[in-house]
């Protein structure tokens, strides 16, 4: 938590430790032991997961849930399958044949500190891990799991994440048009953290449409938000903080909201998205507090 964190109420910086906590302990016992035959895939898997990060995308399922009064114990398994999907784009996007990067969370990524075939094949294990976790889900029913999958497997897809890492990559050196900048954003990055919010959304049966809408509106200005703050992070952002090696995308020439729009309307931008955010929440009332502290955080913070 970066600095300003310290000044906020105990109690959200609190329970965002705690689901931090469940949601590790959950990943934990999600993923094989280092000790089961492939050892190497297995050691290389977890390191990826369990290695920190902050853990935004499985802390937004719980916070909906919270927002929509569904039970913690439902949370779980959508919350790790976030994670582990994220985890998974993680690695890919580390890959000399994408970023090419070293260093990710603090440490050496996953295929510097292993190879870069095991760090492929973690990857791809952790792709089919994320729906085996919705589809075994304690007290989740199989209507509920086929919902689930199919938004993760949408987010995730070629209309979602891997869709959007394709332009990302086919945009290096290009200056894209904003709607394009923004389309990428919002595959990249935006559908994953929807996937987060809405995944919530279908464990609770009885939410009307327009509340649903209102949190799906919610996650898409978070999501584009949330990748315009990385794209500011990797420009004014300390390596040490961080976490990874930051100017890396001036250096790559890729297109970023800062190199389309600069600096200033880039925060612009944040700070207009998380009012926008905010004012989708308005008739959650106290129910949507932690969304909201999350929101913030969001576009707030430093690493
Ligand atoms: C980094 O995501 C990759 C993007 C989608 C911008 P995070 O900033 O959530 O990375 P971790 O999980 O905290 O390391
Ligand atoms: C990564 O975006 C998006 C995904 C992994 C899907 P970036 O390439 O900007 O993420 P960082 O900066 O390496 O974490
Ligand atoms: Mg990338
Ligand atoms: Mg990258
Ligand atoms: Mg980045």
């Amino acid at each position: 938590l970066g600095a300003e964190d310290s000044a906020l109420p105990e109690s959200f910086a609190a329970r965002f430790a705690r689901y931090s906590r469940r949601i590790g302990e959950r990943l934990d016992q999600t993923l094989p032991g280092a000790d089961v035959t492939p050892e190497r895939l297995h050691e290389a898997m977890r390191y990826a997961v369990l290695n920190g990060g902050k853990r935004v995308r499985p802390l937004l399922v719980y916070a909906t849930g919270e927002c929509l009064a569904v039970e913690a114990s439902l949370l779980d398994a959508p919350a790790a399958a976030m994670e582990l999907i994220h985890a998974f784009s993680l690695i890919h996007d580390d890959l000399p044949a994408m970023d090419d990067d070293d260093l990710r969370r603090g440490a050496p990524t996953v295929h510097r500190k292993f190879d870069e075939a095991t760090a492929i094949l973690a990857a791809d294990a952790l792709q089919p891990l994320a729906f085996d976790v919705l589809v075994r889900a304690p007290g989740i029913g199989d209507r509920q799991a086929v919902e689930l999958v199919r938004l993760l497997a949408g987010a995730c897809g070629s209309l979602g994440m891997t869709g959007g890492q394709s332009i990302d990559l086919a945009s290096e050196g290009r200056l894209l048009r904003p709607a394009e900048l923004e389309q990428m954003h919002k595959l990249k990055t935006g559908a994953l953290i929807r996937a987060s919010v809405l995944s919530a959304c279908c464990l609770s049966p009885a939410l009307a449409n327009g509340r649903r809408d209102a949190l799906d509106r919610f996650a898409q200005a978070v999501g584009l938000a949330f990748q315009i703050r990385d794209d500011i992070l990797d420009v004014e952002g300390e390596t040490g903080v961080l976490g990874k090696q930051a100017g890396q995308d001036e250096r790559r020439r890729k297109a970023t909201w800062p190199s389309v729009f600069g600096l200033p309307a880039s925060r612009e931008r944040c700070a207009e998205l998380l009012r926008d955010g905010l004012q989708c929440l308005d008739a959650f009332g106290s129910d949507a507090e932690f969304l909201r502290w999350l929101a913030r955080f969001i576009v707030e913070r430093e690493q």
